[in-house]
């Protein structure tokens, strides 16, 4: 009988993964699967994405286009990282087939509004190549966002957006912008890592059903991220790097984490993560790294 179990000790860990809130294995044609988030939708979204904020031209095609060769299926872009061009050519570079992707592009402050934001997402669309998107995000709080909502619920009805959701807002904004709405964001994207954990800002978004992910999941390296001596005797312990460290805790948190790398052995690594468990002490450590602020205070 093929139970979970035969089917771990049978195919590397490299090879097979659960895809949660389905009893089902998932297996790639890449290198790694992924565990899988069910939004409040119903919608199921990659728990490890890969981000490309920053890349452009060539370097992000080939990264978006190797991303996915390596496994990564959730692919993060946004208006304002001029970049969704070569990320759709790298989309089209892998060869894969678009279904098995969840492309999440993002609305920015100078296109909010009804018309603006409905204007916007096409222009994404026609540079992505793409025909639809798995997850649209308001970028920022700021500019008529209510406005910039009603055309994304639209959309989402319409079946040209398959989520809709925010990213940077605090609980005061996300509750002024579902009033009156009919459709709830599914996901807040926000800044946090071990040194920005957000606690209560993950807290309040269970209570209203919004899933978190972390944007700069290793805040860039800033603060000495990947040398801190609190994380690096955790990955000596399991025999992996910090780097593995951090996204493992993010995912065992319960919170979808986008990192970027232009290097492919550390996009590879950073998919690896599926194999070990931090135990109840790394976590404990880890908690207490947290400094309660940003560590990108030129972006607020
Ligand atoms: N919604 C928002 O407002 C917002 C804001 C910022 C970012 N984002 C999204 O979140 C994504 C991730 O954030 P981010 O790109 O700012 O930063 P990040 O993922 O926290 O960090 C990226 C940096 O980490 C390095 N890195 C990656 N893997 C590594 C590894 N295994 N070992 C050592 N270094 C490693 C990369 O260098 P190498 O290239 O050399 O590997 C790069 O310098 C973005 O790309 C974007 O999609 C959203």
């Amino acid at each position: 009988m093929i139970t979970r179990r035969s089917v771990l000790k049978a195919i590397p860990l490299t090879a097979a993964a659960l895809v949660y809130g389905r009893e089902e294995w998932a297996f790639a044609a890449g290198e790694v699967s992924i565990p899988q988030l069910q939004l409040r939708n119903g919608v199921m979204m990659p728990r490890l994405g890969f981000g490309t904020y920053a890349l452009r031209d060539e370097v992000c095609t080939e990264s978006v286009a190797d991303a996915i060769v390596a496994g990564y299926r959730l692919i993060d872009t946004a208006t304002v990282y001029l970049n969704e061009e070569a990320v759709g050519a790298g989309i089209k570079r892998s060869g894969i087939d678009r279904k098995k992707l969840f492309v999440t592009s993002k609305v920015w402050v100078d296109d909010s509004g009804y018309e603006r934001a409905k204007r916007a997402f096409q222009t994404s669309l026609d540079k992505l190549q793409l025909e639809y998107l798995d997850l649209y995000l308001i970028h920022r709080p700021r500019g008529d966002v209510k406005g910039s909502w009603r055309a994304m619920q639209e959309l989402n009805a319409e079946g040209k957006i398959r989520a809709i959701g925010v990213s940077n807002f605090n609980p005061a904004q996300l509750a002024s912008l579902t009033e009156g709405a009919t459709t709830l964001p599914v996901i807040n994207q926000v800044e946090t890592h071990p040194f920005f954990q957000e606690k209560a800002e993950f807290a309040s978004l269970k209570t209203v059903g919004v899933s978190m992910e972390a944007w700069a999941p290793f805040a860039e390296g800033r603060g000495g991220m990947f040398t801190n001596p609190v994380l690096q005797r955790i990955a000596t312990k399991h025999g992996k790097t910090v780097a593995q460290v951090i996204l493992r805790w993010h995912y065992q948190r319960g919170v979808v984490a986008i990192p970027r790398s232009s290097n492919p052995e550390h996009r590879r690594e950073n998919l690896r993560i599926f194999d070990f468990t931090l135990d109840g002490d790394d976590v404990s450590r880890i908690a207490a790294l947290d400094q309660h602020k940003s560590e990108f205070p030129e972006w607020t």
